[in-house]
């Protein structure tokens, strides 16, 4: 197997090579005066399994568009398969037409991805939710991997996890945060969530959380406006210390400056998607998922 990766996700497929042994091939890059992607591989590929990194955060559109070109450069060089690992993938939340007139986006980015010809799709705490399995949304072998447990260990060794509570925002988060409570042996409670716009959402009733430590768990934070309203209501009725764990930070404008406002300790998130809070890194279940 070798790695090679779009510009979203560089240093997680460095760190998943190193751990995995496995040699990266670089790729050049640039745009033309357009805006148009050009991209073309600097080494030799043929007759190998070759695992494409891509990230779709932040930039969902470009990123897709380059890790389409690298698939199909890819091909084009004779490699034997590809693995596209993209772990986080972009449009999984329309999983449904809530209105009419409106994309079933979950499957049209599965469509693509595979039209672009990869082999085999990787991924991590996809937002599975009306779907229930990521082969629901796949027609390639697709394996949906959790950080959670990581997450949770990294938790668990660098704070005092006794005595909290693990809270989930809304049902989608529940497979989340009961991985999360297992292994911190707490209590969890998974909250109801009514999404009035992009950046707009009413949370149910938190009075039945007593203590003064709690964990939020979700797949991600965007806005934050989630995880904000949680701290707010948490912090009215007297939870002291508030932590947040989540496998995808996407951090859109201030949701950072804003989550601390409202009273959050620490967020610790993976490097899905890199950033200043990416204190875990999924490089080892990945490295692993590779081997297999
Ligand atoms: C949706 O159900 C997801 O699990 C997250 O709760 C949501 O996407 C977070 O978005 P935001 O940070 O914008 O509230």
């Amino acid at each position: 197997m070798i790695i090679t990766y779009g510009s979203s996700t560089e240093r997680l497929a460095r760190r998943t090579a190193e751990i995995g042994n496995l040699r990266v091939v670089e790729i050049n890059r640039r745009l033309f005066p357009d805006g148009e992607q050009y991209l073309r591989l600097l080494g030799d590929v043929e007759g190998e399994d070759v695992a494409v990194f891509q990230s779709l955060g932040l930039n969902p559109d470009r990123s897709f568009m380059e890790y389409a070109l690298l698939v199909d450069a890819l091909k084009g060089a004779g490699c034997r398969s590809v693995t596209g690992v993209v772990p986080y993938l972009a449009y999984a939340r329309q999983d449904r037409r809530f209105n009419k007139g409106e994309p079933l986006s979950a499957k049209i980015i599965a469509k693509l991805i595979e039209s672009a010809g990869t082999d085999r799709i990787i991924t991590i705490d996809m937002h599975l939710h009306r779907f229930r399995d990521i082969n629901e949304v796949f027609d390639i072998p697709a394996t949906n991997l959790t950080a959670m447990n990581l997450l949770a260990e990294y938790y668990a060794n660098s704070h005092d996890a006794c005595n909290s509570v693990v809270v989930g925002p809304d049902g989608e988060s529940e497979q989340w945060a009961k991985i999360v409570a297992d292994k911190l042996s707490a209590r969890c409670h998974v909250l109801e969530k009514e999404r009035l716009g992009d950046r707009e959402v009413q949370i149910s009733d938190t009075a039945s959380i007593q203590g003064a430590r709690a964990v939020l768990v979700d797949d991600m934070i965007s806005t934050g406006k989630t995880m904000i309203e949680v701290i707010i209501r948490l912090k009215a009725q007297g939870v002291r210390h508030v932590d947040a764990l989540v496998t995808h930070s996407l951090m859109v404008d201030d949701a950072y400056p804003k989550l601390r406002g409202a009273g959050l300790s620490e967020l610790i998130s993976t490097d899905t998607v890199e950033g200043p809070q990416s204190l875990v890194s999924v490089a080892p279940v990945l490295a692993k998922a590779l081997k297999h």
